[in-house]
């Protein structure tokens, strides 16, 4: 299908071809972070701005792929680099304690429903790790139940079920990840069941608000279950909301679907285009982080050489402070777009043979090609739609109109995108969908 893109995409990448070549021989297969390959080679980026990625050939992508979902005000927003700017002339790592960090933990504390207090790490993979250690410390128990196609990041207490065929997800992490068991997503009897076997030794049950393997929100009544039985057994309820966290409301996933977890991983858009994570919680469950506490009982979550390092915490302060006194402009905005691109890809396709089903929420989408009757609500349906036809989708859209999604990954819409990227969005959606329509 779309059988020129490849071609159109060679013909204008030959210096990003010839510097992949030489990627393959420094870094393992040509990348620093598995998904970002794509087939044939994925272009080099030369920099980027608001809506902009330029590659090193000359070519300019409106982004939708957005620093993995990091960047909800675009690529270097100036109410962000002028902040940095200042930041970098009084330092970028003190080791010390500073006050832009204390600023950043005060405005999280404001706007998460569940921060009581705060932690800061580098990454959501550090995040997530906290979390569950904190977890096991807090309830003095092991097992974690997490959901099948749920991607923490790399740590190696969560690389289980990510992808089909689903089991341990490395070598070496058999031993770390024996006390995690992955459920469904949007399955409350399938979870209420699990909960139930496993309540004598089930520290947490960790969840992200949308399950980002596959961009699928969850439905209320399913949050609110895990939520009435962790509370009914005494385990905690854990939010990831790396991905939703400042991004589906200023208040993340927990105050957008209003269901409050005792803890919540953050990171992605809290460090405003820097490395951040951040764990939040309850009190009486962060005080388990506290260094004073015997080593039997605390959480070790203290460490990290660049933890609240100043560049972050300033580029997160300048991100969310702008978030939270714009909030009543930007997220309508950026739900309106959402939405528009949502039923417009759809519709789009809705005239051919093909089906195409967009999933997600808010600023986020990803358009997914079912088989009849599969609606995606949870990985394993993700994982029956038609993959190849998806990647070639959104291929077709990076060659043929330049519009950036990395394929078969989260698409996030910023604050710098217009209505009418959406509808150019939506014609090459059109267009697309008509050639597949008179493909022989
Ligand atoms: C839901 C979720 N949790 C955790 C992580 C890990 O975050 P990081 O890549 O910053 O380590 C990610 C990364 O994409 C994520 O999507």
């Amino acid at each position: 299908m779309w059988d020129d893109a490849l071609e159109l995409y060679i013909r204008s990448s030959s210096r990003s071809k010839d510097l992949f070549e030489a990627a393959k021989r420094v870094f393992v297969s040509g990348v620093n972070h598995n998904i970002r390959f794509f087939e044939p080679y994925p272009f080099f980026t030369e920099k980027a701005s608001g809506k902009f990625l330029y590659d090193v050939d000359g070519n300019r992508y409106v982004d939708y792929w957005m620093g993995h979902g990091s960047l909800i005000l675009g690529h270097s927003p100036e109410v962000v680099t002028s902040k940095l700017e200042e930041q970098i002339c009084r330092g970028t790592i003190f080791g010390t304690v500073n006050e832009v960090s204390l600023r950043l933990g005060e405005l999280v504390c404001d706007c998460v429903p569940c921060a009581e207090q705060v932690r800061f790490c580098n990454t959501g993979a550090e995040a997530t790790m906290y979390g569950v250690r904190l977890a096991r410390a807090y309830t003095k128990k092991r097992i974690v139940i997490k959901v099948e196609g749920g991607w923490h990041g790399y740590n190696s207490d969560l690389v289980k079920d990510v992808s089909p065929p689903y089991g341990v997800e490395s070598a070496g992490v058999e031993e770390c990840v024996k006390h995690v068991i992955s459920v469904p997503f949007n399955d409350l009897e399938a979870a209420r069941r699990c909960i139930g076997e496993n309540r004598a030794d089930l520290a947490c049950v960790l969840v992200e608000p949308v399950l980002g393997g596959g961009i699928i929100p969850a439905e209320r009544d399913y949050l609110k279950g895990l939520r009435e039985e962790t509370e009914k057994v005494g385990c905690l309820l854990f939010f990831d909301e790396v991905i939703t966290g400042f991004r589906v409301s200023l208040g993340g996933g927990q105050q957008h679907y209003n269901i409050t977890p005792d803890i919540a991983a953050l990171g992605k858009v809290l460090g405003g285009g820097l490395p951040i994570g951040a764990v939040c919680g309850l009190k009486e469950v962060m005080a388990y982080a506290d260094p004073k506490r015997p080593k039997s009982e605390r959480a070790w979550i203290g460490g990290g050489t660049f933890s609240a390092n100043p560049l972050s915490m300033a580029a997160g302060l300048a991100t969310v402070k702008y978030l939270s006194e714009n909030s009543g402009v930007i997220y309508p905005y950026l739900n309106e777009l959402g939405e528009d691109a949502r039923k417009g890809i759809d519709r789009a396709f809705a005239e051919t043979r093909i089906h195409a089903t967009t999933t997600g929420i808010g600023s986020l989408l990803l358009t997914h090609f079912p088989p009849d009757g599969i609606e995606p609500k949870d990985a394993r349906a993700i994982h029956r739609c038609d993959r190849k036809l998806q990647a070639q989708f959104y291929f077709a859209l990076l060659a043929k109109y330049k519009i950036f999604f990395l394929p078969g990954h989260l698409g996030a819409i910023s604050y710098t995108h217009t209505r009418d990227d959406i509808k150019a969005l939506i014609d090459a959606s059109i267009e697309l969908a008509h050639e597949a329509k008179n493909a022989p």
